[in-house]
């Protein structure tokens, strides 16, 4: 296990009321209560004979609860990929053979998806977390394989018409179209992907399409998101935008502006088109703006109730993680920003408020699923803890002075 034991302390007066508040965060010794919990998490996987039923994933976590609750992995659980996300990211930390086993146990439970048609565009968290650090971890060709030929599925939504992806195949009558949503950009990594290792370069023009269409018509003019973008399912024109996750259709829900920033993040990373890096800077100096204290968004920026609002600290994990590899494309001013930010939002996450601890096995708390449905409210979540694992490696990468994502 790497033992490094650095501590990177920041005056953080130019982002919070010039206080002279110390943001503090060891890498090393987050990632190794990361790895304690994932333990903890397997133990209580375990039946009394010592057995894994890895066909059931951990997804979320009352408040009130110890252990993670579990779903059975198919085609509409769109959150099976983290789990054996996070174990894979444990793996790398820890060298642990044991680790890995249970990363590859876990991950196959997946392989089915890359053989039966699309239910939705959820195909990138389901197999790119897994089978995606799998292989990049390991060079298993199987696991290029599944990758590939999910992105092969994942294309047969694309609708050259609106030039997206339909995000929710089953959502197209209650919507009133073909429907594109916010999160459906995390998606296209795997397109990219399977475009430079041997799949179409067909997959890369669907994922640009995708993109440039999500920038014209899932933002409003100061840069904050729509949730949802409708678009006619024959001609391909604009309809509307409006929210499914959040609080209003013109609100600014925070974890659809989380995953804006990642994606378009990850889109400059992948095409080297500087519109995107220039775009992403606005959405998130938008995002950063509005940030209370702490720098843990509410579930919603403009839900009613603020300051009495639940949190999203999945929303806080997936903005640190892509803070921390924008910091390596923007200026040195803006790079300083948001590497100072991200480590404000590691911070809080790392702070007892927000951890499970020793109460609950998930590394982190207050997260917001989906509160217009009235679940996963103030709750551990699966994603919240994949990418503050993700955020921690990828902090421990740039202190090390290597490069952040490979
Ligand atoms: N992709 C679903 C969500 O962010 O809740």
């Amino acid at each position: 296990m790497n033992t490094q034991n650095l501590i990177i302390g920041f005056s953080m007066c130019a982002l919070v009321s010039c206080s002279q508040d110390k943001v503090m965060i060891n890498t090393a010794q987050e990632l190794d209560y990361c790895h304690s919990q994932i333990e903890r998490t397997l133990n209580d996987l375990r039946d009394s004979s010592g057995e894994i039923n890895y066909q059931m994933t951990p997804f979320a976590s009352a408040d009130s609860a110890t252990v993670w609750s579990l779903n059975k992995v198919c085609k509409d659980e769109w959150r099976a990929g983290f789990w054996p996300g996070i174990l894979w990211y444990d793996y790398e930390y820890t060298g642990n053979p044991e680790i890995e086993q249970e990363a590859e146990n876990f991950t196959e439970q997946l392989e089915f998806l890359s053989k039966t048609p699309a239910f939705d565009h959820d195909l990138g968290f389901l197999v790119f977390c897994s089978y995606g650090n799998g292989y990049r971890l390991t060079k298993n060709p199987a696991y290029k394989q599944v990758i590939l030929d999910t992105a092969d599925t994942l294309a047969t939504l694309f609708n050259p018409q609106a030039g997206t992806i339909l995000s929710w195949p089953r959502q197209v009558e209650s919507l009133g179209g073909h429907n594109t949503i916010m999160d459906n950009l995390m998606n296209l990594e795997m397109l990219f992907w399977a475009a430079k290792n041997g799949g179409s370069q067909k997959l890369a023009d669907i994922a640009i399409s995708h993109a440039d269409q999500t920038m014209k018509y899932n933002f409003r003019p100061d840069y904050t998101s729509y949730h949802v973008a409708v678009y006619d399912m024959t001609t391909g024109k604009f309809i509307r935008g409006c929210t499914h996750q959040g609080y209003a259709d013109n609100s600014m829900w925070a974890r659809g502006q989380a995953w804006a920033i990642y994606g378009y993040t990850m889109i400059y990373r992948e095409t080297g088109d500087t519109k995107y890096l220039d775009f992403v800077q606005k959405a998130t100096d938008t995002y950063l703006k509005r940030l209370p204290d702490d720098y843990i968004p509410y579930w919603d920026f403009d839900a009613p109730d603020i300051p009495n609002a639940p949190r999203d600290a999945s929303a806080a994990a997936i903005v640190a993680s892509s803070l921390l590899e924008l910091s390596t494309y923007a200026d040195s001013e803006k790079s300083e920003k948001y590497k100072k930010a991200a480590i404000k939002m590691l911070t809080s996450l790392s702070s007892d408020k927000y951890k499970g601890g020793t109460q609950k096995s998930a590394f982190l708390r207050h997260a917001t699923g989906h509160y217009p449905a009235g679940s996963d409210i103030n709750a551990s979540l699966i994603y919240a803890d994949y990418y503050y694992i993700e955020a921690l490696l990828r902090l421990q990468r740039l202190e090390k002075g290597e490069p952040i994502v490979h």
